[in-house]
């Protein structure tokens, strides 16, 4: 039987190369579609946790997991020697930045197709997850894929489709999220949408990989740049004593033409801090230098450092100084009900912290420990000692189920990344 069939009676069999959030959540939807799973991770604890039946993903329950692995409907493994035995090969590994040079590090994605094509076989279909800059489907992976001697588009079939998943978020998941698809021919975004149309509500074909890969980046840079935009003005009203929170709060009563953003300690997590800076390289390497979004990333890294000043001034009527301070941060997290801590502003505010003498800890109903670039410590618990033990209480992320009629009771003073202790009124609560 072809793959087109295969793939829409679901008995084709679907893999997914990368088992982190984007990885598991789409192995989530594929087995509710009903598909037969076959996920490979190189980081062998995930593989044995999955076979155990656990999750580490918050939105992907274990008993589901330990479900699909006790009927066989999913496999996992640590090598690649099961892609022989996929129809469909979905890529989610990471994209991170190089570390000095912020510039896209691949090595990822090149790690997993060179693997990939090893194992290629007539007809298969690969799609590339990843969030990546314009061009890397069709200039980076079919020539490597194509070193195997079969033709994309003729042999087997290329597509590129963007993870838009939004981690933590109840209402958006990625059954409901619509799925965009480009492909590197008529073909292959034919078999793409196949496969996700049997398990997502809407499929978006668009005409090329390069459109797909663009589309996700414009996203995500739309985002870094209005949260830049919102932060500045945050910057902007504490000079002019003006409340931010109150002006964005009035201003998304228009009904159209204007759309929330909310100003924080910085950006966080895997995404937005990340792809910008993919863009940004694809847009230098062609001789073109974006103004606004340089920019906006700028104002955005800035944000950390302005928010330990932000300490150091409400500490100062105090009569003291950051030097010596106790500074118990709320949240670590880099976003509200998540646990992830990737890029979170709240590493940089402690390094910093720490830079200038103060003694740091935080309280954290997610995250129990912080091990980031030499920083160790363990969440502690949110009581009144906590509270009333520290100089300064800083709150870098919201989460939903903090008693901020508590901090706000006990902290000797509080500062406010997120605008948590919004209605409660205080002359020792200092917002962003
Ligand atoms: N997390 C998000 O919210 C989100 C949302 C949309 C898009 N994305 C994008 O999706 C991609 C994956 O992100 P993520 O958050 O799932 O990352 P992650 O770090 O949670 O998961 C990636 C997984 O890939 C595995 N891996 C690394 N190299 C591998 C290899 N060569 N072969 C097999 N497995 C390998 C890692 O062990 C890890 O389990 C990134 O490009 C990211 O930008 C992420």
């Amino acid at each position: 039987m072809a793959l087109l069939e295969r793939l829409q009676d679901r008995s084709a069999k679907v893999g997914v190369i990368g088992l982190g959030y984007v990885g598991l959540s789409l192995v989530r939807e594929f087995a509710r579609a009903g598909y037969r799973i076959i996920g490979v991770d190189i980081d062998e604890s995930k593989i044995r946790q999955l076979q155990d039946g656990k999750s580490y993903v918050m939105d992907v329950p274990s008993e589901e997991i330990g479900k699909w692995i006790e009927t066989g409907q999913l496999e996992v493994a640590s090598d690649y020697d099961r892609v022989r035995d996929m129809d469909c090969v979905s890529i989610c590994v990471p994209t991170p930045l190089r570390a000095k040079s912020k510039d896209p590090d691949l090595s990822y994605v090149l790690d997993a197709v060179v693997a990939i094509r090893e194992h290629l076989h007539r007809s298969q279909l690969v799609i590339l997850e990843s969030t990546t800059f314009p061009g890397t489907t069709t200039e980076v992976i079919q020539p490597i894929l194509e070193e195997s001697g079969l033709v994309a588009g003729r042999d087997f079939y290329l597509a590129f489709s963007p993870e838009r998943v939004d981690p933590g978020n109840s209402s958006y998941r990625t059954r409901n999220i619509p799925k965009i698809v480009g492909g590197v021919s008529a073909e292959c975004v034919r078999h793409a949408e196949a496969l996700y149309e049997n398990c997502l509500e809407q499929v978006v074909a668009v005409s090329s990989t390069d459109v797909a890969e663009m589309v996700k980046l414009l996203e995500n840079t739309f985002r870094t740049v209005n949260i830049g935009l919102v932060n500045e003005f945050a910057l902007l009203c504490s000079k002019l004593n003006i409340d931010v929170w109150e002006v964005i709060e009035a201003a998304s009563t228009k009904p159209f033409g204007f759309m929330p953003f909310y100003p924080g300690p910085g950006l966080g997590g895997h995404c937005i801090p990340v792809d910008p800076h993919y863009l940004s390289w694809k847009a230098k390497v062609n001789g073109f230098h974006p103004k606004l979004i340089d920019a906006a990333v700028q104002v955005n890294q800035e944000m950390p450092g302005h928010i330990v000043r932000r300490v150091r001034e409400v500490l100062k009527p105090l009569k003291k100084e950051l030097r010596g301070s106790k500074i118990l941060i709320v949240g670590v997290a880099y976003k509200r009900n998540t646990d992830d801590v990737r890029e979170s502003p709240a590493i940089e505010i402690i390094e910093l912290l720490k830079q200038e003498g103060a003694e740091v800890g935080f309280s954290d109903p997610f995250v129990a420990q912080l091990s980031e670039n030499g920083t160790r410590l363990s969440s502690r618990p949110l009581d009144e000692d906590a509270l009333a033990g520290a100089d300064c209480v800083l709150i870098v992320t919201d989460h939903s189920s903090v008693d901020y009629e508590l901090v706000a009771r006990h902290a000797a003073v509080v500062v406010d990344t997120r605008n948590a202790l919004k209605d409660i009124p205080g002359e020792h609560i200092h917002r962003l």
